[in-house]
């Protein structure tokens, strides 16, 4: 067998070696472009690892399943409860004093995940810039990036924002913080930095789908991806130089994540971990939540997807799940610890899912499944949690910080989080000693007030209000 003209030999061969010489099946037809972007394409594909991941029979495979890890799982063995730090103020207060001094010392990070688009919401861009402030529709990720810039400010000290984009996000998002002068957050300390995609394969013979005669099928990676994005993208080099040791690590879809949240990284600091997550307790056995358990000693998170119902409506004696841990995927990292794990590839598993892959079949033309035909890969950051020595599981409240936009409708909506939204800040201006109506509307700017402990050093007592209320920089 002989390449097709000006197609490269050696690649030709591996195509061969890998049976995927049908994605040159219209090779004769492309232009010149075209066969270059396929060119390109298949120059990233690493033939051998679909080799390896492709298992059309996932129950055939050697290594234990997460189902079948799940049938194991315990409690995870230590948690700090929300109610033991609250009747431990003075525990609190030591932590938080440690997470500030972490922060103006500079060696502080936060990584934003945002490769997600809002298509489940119905809205076609980027997840982050959907509007979602109560009075003045800020978007997601101005509330975020706000909260960075109060966080930033409070501590005398500059933190760098690292914003993981995908191909389906990065150019708008760019865009998007460049119209609005990156929502006052020097360029300095802002890193836009894009994950890879993996080719989605045929799930009856494994060969890699063309989605067009001169396009493969592909799809981001996973947010675990994020490690090769860091490293390729010269991320590690650029914190390491700053200084930056601990990286916060947050989803675009909640505005009310209390990014770099001082007490949590005085914990983390104080349990001497590589990895910490926050955790709140589910609101039902099939909450869409990964669960954080022990598995032979190992904390780890399993995935609502790979978590049996059986399992996850199991329950204690006083009649408590006893996976109550669902995970908010509010990390800590430590730089060095996910250096290590980006050097080694291999340490972080693919998980394969089935789904619907339009692609042009044998004889060129358009397929649109009705049922799941394909496999795409992909990786989950959490799976770091198992090659970490010390994991801290930390619960947070729900109400408070856990308020995702995940729906266009019902739970875990904008509607939810707007009221969650409004709800946080009504009961700052309460404790404040303002009175309100209890209909009011507000929205408080991070850059007014981070915390109702700023609030309170804003506003007086009879400050009087009315609604909708917007406090702002
Ligand atoms: C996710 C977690 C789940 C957790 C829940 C909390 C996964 C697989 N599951 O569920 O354990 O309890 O959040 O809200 O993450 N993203 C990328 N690139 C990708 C894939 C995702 O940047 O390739 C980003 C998205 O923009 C989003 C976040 O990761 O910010 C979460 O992804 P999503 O697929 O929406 O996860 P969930 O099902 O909500």
């Amino acid at each position: 067998m002989t390449a097709p003209e000006s197609f490269p030999e050696d690649l030709y061969q591996t195509l061969a070696d890998f049976q995927q010489t049908h994605l040159l099946a219209w090779w004769d037809e492309l232009n010149e472009r075209e066969r270059s972007e396929l060119l390109a394409q298949i120059q990233r594909i690493n033939f051998a690892q679909i080799q390896r991941l492709y298992t059309p029979d996932p129950s055939a495979k050697s290594e234990e399943s997460p189902a079948q890890k799940a049938e194991r799982a315990t409690r995870p063995a230590t948690v700090v409860r929300l109610e033991d730090r609250k009747s431990a103020p003075t525990e609190s207060e030591k932590a938080t004093a440690q997470g500030n001094q972490l922060l103006a010392a500079g060696r502080v990070g936060a990584i934003l995940v945002a490769g997600g688009q809002g298509s489940r919401l119905g809205f076609s861009h980027p997840k982050g810039m959907y509007p979602i402030g109560p009075v003045k529709q800020t978007s997601l990720f101005q509330i975020l990036v706000e909260q960075l810039r109060a966080r930033a400010r409070q501590a005398g000290q500059p933190i760098s924002y690292f914003i993981m984009t995908s191909d389906a996000t990065h150019e708008e998002t760019v865009e998007y913080f460049q119209q609005h002068q990156n929502f006052g957050l020097s360029s300095d300390d802002l890193y836009f930095f894009k994950q890879g995609t993996m080719p989605a394969v045929d799930a009856e013979s494994g060969q890699i789908l063309l989605e067009q005669k001169h396009y493969i099928a592909v799809s981001p990676d996973g947010h675990g991806g994020m490690l090769a994005a860091l490293k390729n993208n010269g991320m590690f080099d650029v914190m390491r130089e700053k200084g930056i040791d601990t990286l916060y690590y947050h989803q675009v879809d909640n505005p009310t994540a209390i990014v770099c949240d001082p007490e949590f990284l005085g914990y983390h600091q104080n349990a001497n971990a590589a990895v910490s997550v926050k955790v709140v307790s589910k609101r039902s056995p099939d909450e869409k939540m990964g669960v954080v358990c022990d598995v032979d000693q190992k904390t780890q998170i399993i995935e609502y997807s790979d978590l049996p119902d059986s399992i996850a409506e199991q329950t204690d004696e006083a009649g408590n799940l006893l996976h109550w841990a669902g995970s908010t995927a509010i990390h800590i990292f430590n730089r060095d610890f996910l250096e290590q794990i980006a050097n080694d590839d291999a340490r972080l598993p693919f998980h394969q899912a089935n789904k619907k892959v339009p692609f042009i079949d044998a004889s060129g033309s358009q397929v649109a499944p009705e049922e799941p035909n394909a496999i795409k890969f992909e990786r989950f950051i959490f799976d770091v949690l198992p090659e970490a020595d010390t994991v801290l599981v930390y619960e947070t409240d729900r109400s408070r910080e856990f308020n995702p936009v995940k729906n266009a409708e019902g739970q875990d909506s904008p509607r939810t989080a707007h009221e969650a939204l409004n709800l946080i800040f009504s009961d700052w201006l309460q404790s404040c000693g303002v009175k309100l109506p209890a209909d009011a509307i507000v929205e408080i700017s991070p850059l007014f007030a981070v915390d109702e402990t700023e609030l309170k050093q804003k506003i007086s007592v009879d400050t009087q209000f009315t609604s909708p209320l917007y406090l702002g920089e």
